[in-house]
This record gives structure tokens, sequence and C-alpha cells, in this order.
């Protein structure tokens, strides 16, 4: 179902962004030696990803390994699409095999600093022996081509060796982030039916330990998660920092397992359409959906944006600091760079601890190139003023990213001045879980950046804005976002639930992917995505639908109905809001919402506790029954409602609401 835009209407956001008209063109010495330096150049490659795509894709998949070379590029069956028929090949080879034979092997593939400042560098050649070797350790528990195994892990390297080593032996991983509740944690493994979790001992957080082993247990105990019959565990703080148990005969240490792996894994030569991972991402109603990557597609999408987008050179050190559960750590800090041969950076902990110098301190002492990160994080930088970033030397960055939710202006000229000393192009990067790698990007050196834009479409893609009828608007009217035609890492479907799939994303509009987010398209072809028009919100980047809010209220004895609608943030761009009607016999007040706040962070994770609980006797309905959020939504931004309220029951409802605001 489409609603108005979280906490705007799509017209206002449209008239913000319509007001913002400045361009930044690409810094003359970025430009000249940028992999594509032209807007002409981009053009070229775009018309030929289009009309020719086995000749662009071979071209420029042509450094990664294929056993056995594709006879088809695509068939697509809307809405399945299969690309690259008939190749062979395994992910691993690429990412670590083929660097081991160049100097790449010596290369620090992975520069990791824990939260405590200590830091830790791995070799290309050093990882691949850490995967081959867990990869063995999963064989020799039984773990078999496409089987599931879940990943519950912090930031540090063992994570990428862990989804590496799943690749390795064809097994699927599925990442769930640390953030995750035990009870979040047990539906995903259910859902996946996974065989083997592997996690770490716990991680730290702001100082604190999270205690990711302990969440383990905790989702072990239940039935619905008796898939997974063992566990891996990596020691990363220590006994003395957490103490941890260890359930005989199913838990074991990641060391020992690891010592008694053989130190070779032959890497399991799948086909291109065999499945990598299963990503849960929230929809719109309560259950998230498993999103599937395969191989050929996903590893090709990764590969070659890592390598445009933020025009990767050999001597780059590049940090994204997304967590590795959520898509942009799969495609920006395992496999795009990897498959390019670069070093990463990875940190392991908050951005404000201990101080809010944090990344300008380590973009210094790591002489970082390259910054790929959120606007909310920008934002919340932003409002700690200039004396930190001032306390650093910044210079070697050359590229900055962007990507999560749509970045406002005034944050976009703020990193780029502040933080890129003018110097550094933007990539705004738009995408999502269900499309794999970055679809639209203001291409370094090619395009004249506009703050807020997300540029033009990567090579492959083809946006559009459409009416709800699918018919194309015009420059600068508003619609819906969609993708016309299928690209290399698009998802293949959702796992265990193909008519989802269909339904989700491919019934709103006739013969296209509908992607959720409204949109408008300038005069110039650039795009502006304004946000979600559906039953997600993107609070701190994170995504969150709003039926899964509701549904984990409603599991609380205390509450008759909930809602949840997102009211605009000046750091988190949207803060979540829920309205809470009691059953009879509880009580509203400060107790109860501690308690519901805690029963969310219990049921789905920390991350979703709401902002703001507010407590209705009841909530605006349609005559048909049916909540009507948009008002919640106005309610909640503190704006007078503009729509049409003539379906409202009960208007005093209404009225109450605001008065009680009052
Ligand atoms: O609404 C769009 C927003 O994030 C959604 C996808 O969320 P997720 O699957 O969690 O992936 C996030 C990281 C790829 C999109 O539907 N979004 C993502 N990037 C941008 C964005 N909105 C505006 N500008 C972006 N650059």
């Amino acid at each position: 179902m489409l609603r108005p835009l979280q906490g705007v209407t799509m017209s206002e956001a449209i008239e913000s962004l319509l007001k913002e008209n400045r361009r930044f063109e690409p810094p003359t010495d970025f430009a000249r030696q940028a992999r594509v330096s032209s807007r002409e150049a981009y053009d070229a490659m775009y018309r030929e990803s289009l009309d020719d795509p086995d000749t662009f894709w071979r071209r420029e998949t042509s450094a990664l390994v294929f056993r056995t070379p594709w006879t088809k590029v695509l068939e697509w069956n809307l809405p399945h699409a299969r690309w690259f028929l008939g190749a062979t090949l395994n992910v691993t080879e690429s990412c670590l095999d083929r660097h081991l034979s160049t100097a790449t092997a010596t290369k620090t593939a992975l520069l990791w600093e824990g939260e405590d400042g200590s830091t830790r560098t791995v070799t290309y050649a050093e990882l691949h022996e850490k995967t081959v070797r867990l990869a063995g350790a999963l064989k020799q528990l039984g773990v078999q081509k496409g089987d599931r195994v879940a990943i519950y892990m912090g930031m540090v390297p063992e994570v990428s060796v862990a989804m590496l080593a799943c690749a390795r032996i064809g097994a699927v991983h599925t990442v769930v982030f640390g953030g995750f509740s035990a009870d979040a944690l047990r539906d995903r493994i259910h859902d996946s039916q996974a065989k083997v979790v592997i996690t770490q001992d716990g991680a730290s957080r702001r100082g604190q330990v999270v205690p990711l082993k302990a969440t383990v247990d905790k989702a072990l105990s239940q039935p619905e998660a008796k898939s997974a019959t063992h566990t891996i565990v990596y020691r990363h703080l220590g006994s003395e920092r957490c103490r941890i148990d260890m359930k005989e005969g199913r838990d074991a240490w990641w060391d020992d397992v690891l010592a008694s792996a053989p130190a070779s894994c032959e890497p399991e030569i799948v086909d291109a359409e065999h499945p990598l991972f299963i990503l849960y991402t929230s929809g719109s109603t309560g259950k998230p959906k498993g999103v599937l990557h395969t191989t050929g597609g996903y590893l090709a999408g990764a590969h070659v944006t890592s390598k445009y987008v933020f025009d990767l050179r050999e001597d780059d050190i590049y940090w994204c600091t997304a967590d590795v559960g959520w898509v942009t750590g799969h495609s920006y800090l395992v496999y795009g760079p990897l498959s390019n041969g670069a070093t990463c950076f990875m940190y392991e902990g908050a951005p404000n601890y201990p101080d809010w110098a944090r990344f300008w301190r380590m973009i210094e002492q790591h002489k970082i190139t390259i910054l790929y990160t959120a606007p909310t994080a920008i934002r919340a930088c932003m409002r700690q003023g200039d004396t930190w970033p001032a306390k650093h030397d910044l210079s070697s960055l050359r590229l900055l990213g962007t990507v999560g939710e749509p970045i406002n202006p005034e944050a976009w000229v703020w990193y780029h001045q502040t933080i890129g000393g003018g110097r550094c192009p933007i990539v705004d990067t738009w995408w999502q879980t269900e499309t794999g790698s970055i679809m639209m990007a203001t291409l370094p050196g090619a395009v004249a950046a506009k703050p807020g834009s997300t540029g033009l479409p990567f090579f492959g893609v083809a946006p559009d804005v459409v009416t709800q009828e699918g018919d194309p608007v015009g420059a600068n009217q508003g619609g819906l976002l969609v993708l016309r035609k299928p690209w290399p890492s698009m998802f293949r479907t959702l796992w265990q639930d193909d008519e989802r799939f269909r339904q989700g994303y491919f019934s709103t509009i006739k013969d296209c992917y509908f992607t959720g987010d409204g949109a408008r398209r300038d005069e110039d072809g650039y795009m502006w995505v304004v946000g979600r028009i559906d039953d997600v919100l993107n609070v701190a980047g994170h995504r969150i639908g709003t039926a899964e809010i509701e549904s984990a209220l409603v599991s609380h004895p205390a509450v008759a109905e909930a809602a949840a609608v997102g009211r605009p943030d000046d750091i988190k761009g949207t803060a979540l809001v829920v309205f809470v009607s009691l059953r009879p016999g509880s009580t509203a007040g400060p107790e109860l919402r501690d308690k519901l706040a805690e029963h969310v962070a219990k049921e789905i994770g920390r991350f979703a506790r709401p902002d703001l609980i507010r407590f209705t006797d009841a909530l605006p309905k349609t005559r048909s029954g049916k909540i009507m959020r948009r008002l919640l939504k106005d309610v909640a931004s503190g704006r007078e409602s503009t729509g049409d309220t003539s379906t409202l029951e009960d208007l005093g409802v209404l009225a109450k609401l605001r008065q009680d605001q009052e």
C-alpha cells in the first residue's frame, strides 16, 4: 500500500529539493585521472551497457575468475532474471585466490581498529589462509553446498572470513546484524533453517560489551531455532571482559576448529545462479523478507560499482563505515573492494567513542583516502561543530561517499567543505538491499554533483519515475521510482516466498521493479530520491517496517492497538513515533512507556526502540476500520492535516490527539 512520504508529503519534499540548484563540477585534478573522466565517456559506457550488455559485462568482469564463461548474458522472464547463463565460478577465487600470484598477496586486505584503539592488519594471503581453514572446518561440521549458515558477529576481520568461508564451499550465509535481539536472530535462523551459527564472545560498543554469544545462546534455546546444531565462537574480547558459556557438543572455539581443519579447501565451483547469501530486511508486513542474492550477478555488480563509483586505485585506503550486518557492509566492505584487491579499513565501534573526533583521528592516523558513510552520521558529526574535525589532518581524503537516505543539502555542503576540504568529489549513491549494488550515483570525475541528488543511473540501470498507473511523469514531477530493466546484482527472489517477491515488487507497476521510493528527475536527468512511500521507515539509515514495530508492540499484554509512523528528525532523518492504545486494566505512564520500549528492544533490537511512545484512548480509523496513519503522521510532526478526513470515523479522536500534544 502506498502512502504519503514519511513525515512529509511528497509535494513538500519535492518542493524543498527543487529549491536546490547548486552544481559542483568534478575537481579538475580528480577528473584528469578518474576512471570515467567525462560526461561523454559516461554516456558512451552507459549506452553500451544497455544496448550491448554482453560486450559490456564481458569486458567489465574480465578481472574476475569465471571457471566457465557464460553462453548467454541474460534471460528475463519477468520477474525472474538469470544472468551469465552457463557460467561457473566461486566468488572467493575473485576476492582472494586471484590476488595470490600477484603483489596483492602481501598487500593489506583489512586494516582494523578496535574500539579500544588496538589495530590489526590482515594481508590478502592471510585472509585466504583463514578463509580456507574455516571453510574446511565448516565442511567438517557437515555443512554442504546450499546449506545455510547464520553469522552473528560484530565488526572484526573474522566476520569477512566467515562470509567468504561460506562462499568457498557454496554454503549460503545469512548475516544477522549484531544489534538484533535473540528473538529476531531466532526468527532468521528458523526462516533460513541455518545449520551453524558463527559468532564471537562479545563486541565493544561505546565501551560496553555487546554479549553476542549469550544472545546466540538465548536464540538457540528456543525450539524454533533447532536447525542450528553447531556454533563456532571467535574469541574477541576474552574471558576477562566477556565471560561466556560453551555448550558441550554444540559450541566450538574458532581457534580450535581452525587448528584441526585442513590447510587447504578447494573452492566449490557453482553455477552463476547459485545462491550466495540471504539478507533479511524489513518490508510492509511484520515478517522480515529474506532477500536472496546469487553468485555471478551479485559479484559482477559489487565489483564493477566499487571500481567506478569509488574510483578505486591500487594505493587507496578505503573505509566504508557500514556494519557488515547490512547490505552496504556486504557489497562495499567485503565483496566489492576485495574483488578489486583494495585495502579496506574496518572500525569496530561507535563514531563518537570516546569523543566526536574518533572518525577524524582514524582518518588521519590510517591515511584513509575514501570515506563512504551515511547522512545520519554526517548530520550527527555536523551538529557537534567543526572543532572536532579541525583537530585532525584530513588531507589524505580524496573521495567522499554517502548512502542510505536522502542527504539534505546543508549536510552535503558541510561534508564537502569541512571534511573534504572542498577538494573531494561526493558520490551520493542510491540503492537497496534488493538491488545488491549501487544503482545511481553522482559518478566522480564524470559528472557534476548537485547536493541532495543521487545523480545518474549506473551502467545497465534503467530508472524511471512514473505515476501510480505506470505512466512516466515529466521532468521535475514527483512520482514512483521504478527500474525498468533487470540488472546483474538484482535479488532473484525472497527466500521461500516467491509469491511475496512478485506481489511486493512487480505487481505495483506493470513490467517494472517498484523500489518503494518516491522521486523526481530534473531537466538534466538527475534523480532526486525523496524517501519511502510504502510502509517502511528509514530511521538513522536503518530500515524498519512499521508493521514489525506494531506487531512487536501488540504482542505486549498491555497493548490493544499500535500504529508506528515517522516524524522528520534533524539527525536521524526520520524518528520513530508510536501511538498505542491500551487494554483495559493497563495504566498509561512513564513506567509502561519504558517497559514497551524495552519490549520492542527485546523483540527486534535496541536500534528499533521508538523515539516517542504516545498513549491514546483510540486510534483514528476509517469507517472500514483502517488506521489512518497519514493523520497520525501529521499529529506526530505537529502539522495541520491538510488531507481528506471525510472517511475518518470519529473526528473527536483526532482532536483529542492534537489537544494532548499541546
Ligand atoms: O529509501 C531508499 C534509501 O534506503 C532504502 C534502502 O534501504 P536498505 O535496503 O536498507 O539499503 C540501504 C543501503 C543501500 C531506499 O529504498 N536510500 C538508500 N540510499 C539512498 C536512499 N535514499 C536517498 N538517497 C540515497 N542515496
